[in-house]
């Protein structure tokens, strides 16, 4: 059996780093924001190569603030990517923004820089570009439009810790499933700009920035002492697997090339990848799925794009608005990537897939 996930075996591998940092929570007496939240913003800041950051409660919460940071709200227009995972739309929508989707590009189904340029109109404050999958978005071309059109690019880095941010403010998640994931919720904003670092840091606290003085409407989105610790335990591995990931990434890429049918994730010039997930993309998706589960083979499949989904059903954007997007979520597939996975393990995953994709052809022969 290959699960698509275990993370009982991060946190084996680590258990006497983590049973002592929890010890040291517990001990001190601060369990919410605190020494080890701040040591492990100063920690993920320097990892990062960014001046600040700011941890709060999860993912959705960073992005949230960020948009907020920047005072983005009702009567703006912030362009989204059409393929991504729901929490990117939620976070400008929950500012009271408008999300203007875009379609992927279909080689690399993260945002199409040609289309981003479309898309901007008078209303258009600001670019979420996400780096899915772990994958870096086109933050190069997106730079120069956000520019020269005069309106801000951010990235949603949520599955992409490790990769070189471009100097771009980032919000990350640390669900326990991400490269660095936490012993529950948990996110971050970086960034380089100081004063948007102390509005985001108000706005997560409650809107106080002195105790008891609230001069803004904020939110109730800290950081945990506990996760940080956790965290600072798990950073001191992240690049270690990272690389491993990047190894059965491409042990991946050599081994499926050239299947018929079968479209593997491809990384475009000048991008990089912390290979969050492995999806690669198949007409016949879930019966690919079916097989590798008959082979005790864990798959993960991401079926709704945003639009379509009920949260969205208001927007009035049926089936059919974006044609690439909904085709990737009819066709992806992931496969097990995470730095635990042995070789064995790879190899017989490749050797499943090659079966299951050339049964077809077998049969028609
Ligand atoms: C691309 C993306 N953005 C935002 C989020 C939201 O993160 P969280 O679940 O920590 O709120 C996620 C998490 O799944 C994500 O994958």
């Amino acid at each position: 059996m290959i699960p698509f996930l275990d993370l009982r075996l991060a946190t084996e591998e680590l258990r006497p780093e983590m049973d002592e940092a929890v010890a040291r929570v517990m001990r001190s007496g601060v369990y919410i924001l605190g020494p080890e939240v701040e040591t492990f913003e100063r920690e993920f800041a320097e990892y990062c190569g960014a001046r600040h950051c700011v941890g709060v409660a999860n993912g959705l919460d960073a992005l949230t603030l960020l948009l907020r940071g920047l005072a983005i709200g009702a009567g703006d227009e912030v362009i989204v990517p059409a393929h991504t995972y729901i929490a990117t739309w939620l976070a400008v929508s929950a500012t009271g923004a408008r999300v203007v989707p875009v379609e992927p590009s279909p080689e690399t189904c993260n945002l199409d820089a040609q289309r981003v340029e479309e898309a901007i109109g008078a209303h258009t404050r600001a670019i979420v570009a996400v780096h899915l999958y772990g994958q870096t978005a086109a933050m190069e071309e997106l730079g120069e439009i956000a520019q020269r059109r005069g309106v801000v690019l951010v990235a949603d880095a949520a599955q992409a810790h490790g990769v070189d941010l471009g100097g771009y403010s980032a919000a990350f998640s640390f669900y326990p499933t991400k490269n660095l994931g936490a012993l529950g919720d948990g996110g971050a904003v970086v960034t380089d700009d100081a004063a948007l670092a102390e509005r985001i840091r108000v706005l997560g606290n409650c809107g106080s920035g002195e105790k008891y003085s609230n001069e803004v409407r904020g939110v109730n989105s800290r950081l945990d002492s506990l996760q940080a610790a956790v965290l600072r335990v798990k950073l001191r591995h992240l690049d270690e697997w990272n690389h491993r990931r990047r190894e059965i990434a491409r042990c991946y890429l050599d081994q499926l090339a050239g299947i018929p049918g079968l479209t593997l994730p491809n990384i475009a010039d000048g991008c990089d990848s912390v290979w969050h997930v492995f999806a690669m993309r198949y007409p016949r998706r879930d019966w690919l799925a079916r097989q590798l589960a008959r082979e005790e083979i864990g798959t993960l499949v991401h079926p709704v794009p945003p639009h379509l989904s009920g949260a969205y059903r208001d927007a009035g954007l049926g089936r059919g608005s974006f044609p690439i997007a909904e085709q990737i979520a009819e066709q992806e597939l992931s496969l097990p990537l995470h730095p635990h996975l042995t070789w064995e393990q790879v190899e017989e995953i490749v050797g499943s897939v090659c079966l299951a994709a050339c049964l077809p052809l077998r049969a028609r022969a």
